[in-house]
């Protein structure tokens, strides 16, 4: 089912007529870490975030090699800066290297500021990752394993320092498109990864969604006290490799040249995503605000069927990491 006319002109809207100011912040003595630092949105993040002083910021990449080349560009966009900046290996389709990322990060940093979930893919044709479909593997199942293995050290940076703290997860305004009837599958996970019926086309789209339900499960499980701000970004339509994961369609060849913004001026969003403050909790942010994240995802069906969703990835999550969810409320 289409969503709305409105929710499509305001999407449309937000692309062609705002612009996400420059961010303006000091982000001296923190440690950000940012998934997929080495391309795209998550580069362009990190370079503004070295621009804005952040003391330590981690890359956390599948590919030490191109982590290492995107380290020397952004010492020489931002030079005589004050960051420490370090590569760390993580590949989003082993969970067991993301617990491995996990386990290196809560021992090793001093504190943990914000992890910025930037990492994703959007392919069209179908590969296991760990038993199950890819893009669910890294865009959903790994990305909040990560977030919850990294959980207790954000909170505890959040107590000992007494700053408010961030999960941010790289959604996609995109989500509206996304065919939510497909959630509602028992055993979810595996249900959409059965091969002869994985709808390809659509799969990115639907991954998006899941990650914005499962933010805004997971925001409703901690409470203030935790001081983990989690929410969900959009970065706009955005000029980047993305779109050569896969050979998209003519169409989305011409919007990107006519209405697609540069990774740069995307990756202001992802910046403001760990400015949000506590009204973005729980909640989707584009174009630098907090916005509705679509008149489905609010629904009361929307809400039934995202704590399913959450309930079956936590039933995944906690077959790799057991008591992976604990500490969470509910
Ligand atoms: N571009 C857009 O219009 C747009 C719109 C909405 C949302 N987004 C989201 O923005 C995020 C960043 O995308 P982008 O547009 O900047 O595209 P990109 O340039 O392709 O960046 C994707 C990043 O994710 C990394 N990655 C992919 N698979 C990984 C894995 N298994 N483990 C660890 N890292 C992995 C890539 O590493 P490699 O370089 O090694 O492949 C790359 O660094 C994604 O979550 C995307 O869905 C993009």
């Amino acid at each position: 089912m289409s969503p709305p006319f409105s929710e499509i002109a305001s999407m449309v809207g937000g692309q062609v007529f705002s612009t996400v100011p420059v961010p303006e912040a000091d982000f001296s003595g923190k440690t950000v870490i940012v998934t997929g630092a080495n391309s795209g949105l998550g580069f362009e993040a990190c370079r503004h975030l070295v621009r804005l002083n952040v003391s330590h910021l981690v890359l956390a990449c599948r590919d030490v090699n191109k982590a290492t080349t995107a380290k020397e560009h952004i010492l020489a966009a931002v030079p005589n800066n004050n960051t420490t900046i370090s590569i760390q290996h993580l590949d989003l389709a082993s969970f067991s290297s993301v617990q491995t990322f996990a386990e290196h990060c809560s021992t090793t940093l001093p504190r943990l500021d914000a992890l910025i979930a930037n990492a994703g893919i959007e392919v069209k044709t179908f590969a296991l990752a760990e038993g199950y479909e890819q893009t669910l593997t890294v865009n959903v199942l790994s990305t909040f394993l990560l977030g919850l293995l990294l959980l207790p050290k954000l909170q505890q940076t959040g107590a000992e320092h007494g700053v408010e703290t961030y999960f941010s997860v790289v959604g996609s305004a995109i989500q509206i498109f996304a065919p939510h009837e497909q959630l509602q599958q028992d055993d979810l996970f595996k249900a959409l990864s059965m091969e002869e019926n994985a709808d390809m086309g659509n799969r990115y789209y639907l991954s998006k969604l899941m990650d914005m339900l499962c933010v805004r499960a997971l925001a409703a499980r901690t409470t203030h006290l935790d001081r983990v701000i989690i929410n969900c970004v959009s970065p706009g339509f955005c000029d980047t490799g993305l779109y050569s994961q896969f050979q998209p369609p003519w169409h989305t060849k011409v919007l990107l040249k006519v209405i697609g913004i540069t990774a740069e001026q995307g990756s202001r969003c992802l910046v403001k995503g760990v400015l949000g403050g506590w009204e973005s909790h729980g909640s989707f942010m584009s174009e630098g605000v907090v916005k509705r994240g679509g008149s489905w995802v609010e629904s009361e069906e929307g809400v039934e069927v995202g704590e399913r969703v959450w309930k079956d990835m936590m039933g995944v999550l906690e077959g790799v990491r057991p008591g992976v969810g604990k500490g969470l409320q509910k």
